[in-house]
């Protein structure tokens, strides 16, 4: 009973407060401001400012790192914000081909903040190739949003961060090694930094000029006998000699690196969770050379290309002037993303689309390579 009896008092009080939401209503619309409602939030013009999308980028500075590395510094138009670890797609205009690349930032997050960028290039490949041998201070390129998760997270990796790094691979590292040091991020460094010769180590003297009781930097040499480095490959054996506790393991290297250390850290009982490495652009097949013909259609642009066996769909579109979109170049963003109408491809890897895309005939131009004439429909740049 007395459970009937509390239900009837709030039946009441409800019935009440229901009967006077009109006039409440109407009594707070009244008083209300009559002004207009701002056409943007401050929230939403800061994360404009901070990620401003594509824009121009002058080229101020050239610098050659190795014989065949170059970093390339760069004023924006705009600041910008990025995280330790990230890449930049890097565009211009080369004869009648659109082309661009990513590559990884070699300077601090806080000097994007000032208009200031570097990109650290290794001479390979057609685009690489021309900034190596035509690039001039004063040319202007086209920059886009910085990308990637080759970042620390700080709810998921250890507050010890163990580096593998081969060749041009210590970019994103170096440009991790100024944050920490700015105190921009919180986490302890040990780089494990793998070159043939002490002459391709990269940036070692900046390096050497960053360590401290949060950055260690360990140089291994595989082809050249040395006082003051480690030799041969970068190993389970090294790691337990300089590295203890709990860790997360950051790779960026060739393949050949990537195969021989994940076996080494296999020995070391890492959870996978805990080992995180960067993707390779997607470059030549080793094939027979074909050629077949691909039908592009680009919004209400339909265009009839040629393609090698050999190259990526994206290559072949970009060599034939499209502008096409394009960011990773390693089948992991799904910003090239393009619907197969007909025709058959050969993915570069493991294939990284979701079910889905697979399932309805979707497909990543940058990491395919085509195996016959294609039809495909492919978003516009
Ligand atoms: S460019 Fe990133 S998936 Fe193709």
């Amino acid at each position: 009973m007395a459970f009937t009896f509390k239900k009837q008092i709030f039946g009441f009080m409800d019935l009440l407060r229901f009967k006077k939401l009109v006039p409440n209503r109407r009594k707070m619309l009244a008083e209300g401001s009559s002004a207009p409602l701002p056409k943007s939030y401050r929230v939403n013009e800061t994360a404009h400012i901070l990620h401003p999308g594509y824009q121009n980028a002058a080229l101020v500075q050239i610098e050659q790192n190795t014989a065949d590395t170059k970093t390339y510094t760069f004023e924006t138009d705009k600041p910008f914000y990025f995280r330790a670890g990230q890449y930049l797609t890097l565009g211009c205009k080369i004869g009648n081909s659109e082309v661009s690349r990513p590559y990884a930032i070699s300077s601090a997050p806080q000097e994007a903040l000032k208009k200031r960028v570097s990109l650290t290039v290794k001479k390979s490949g057609f685009f690489s190739g021309y900034l190596f041998d035509h690039a001039k201070t004063g040319d202007v390129f086209a920059l886009g949003d910085p990308s990637g998760d080759f970042c620390y997270e700080p709810i998921k990796d250890a507050k010890q961060i163990v580096a593998i790094a081969g060749g041009s691979g210590i970019t994103p590292f170096y440009s991790m090694a100024q944050a920490v040091t700015a105190g921009t991020d919180e986490y302890t460094l040990t780089i494990f930094y793998g070159a043939k010769t002490e002459d391709e180590i990269i940036f070692k003297k900046e390096l050497d000029a960053l360590v401290s009781d949060k950055i260690k930097v360990i140089y291994v040499l595989s082809d050249e006998e040395k006082e003051g480095y480690e030799h041969g490959f970068i190993g389970a054996e090294l790691l337990r000699k300089y590295v203890s506790g709990d860790y997360t393991v950051m790779m960026c290297g060739p393949a050949a690196m990537y195969a021989f250390a994940e076996k080494e850290l296999a020995s070391l009982n890492i959870p996978l969770r805990r080992i995180k490495k960067e993707a390779n652009c997607v470059g030549m097949r080793d094939a027979e050379k074909k050629l077949y013909t691909l039908t592009v259609h680009i919004g209400f642009d339909t265009y009839t290309i040629p393609a090698d066996s050999r190259e990526t769909i994206l290559v072949a579109m970009e060599r034939a002037g499209l502008k096409v979109p394009s960011k990773c170049r390693a089948g992991g963003c799904g910003f090239c993303h393009s619907k197969l109408l007909s025709g058959k491809f050969s993915i570069a890897g493991a294939d990284k689309r979701r079910l889905a895309d697979a399932k309805f005939g979707y497909l990543h131009p940058c990491c395919s390579y085509p195996d016959s004439d294609m039809e495909l429909i492919v978003p516009k740049a």
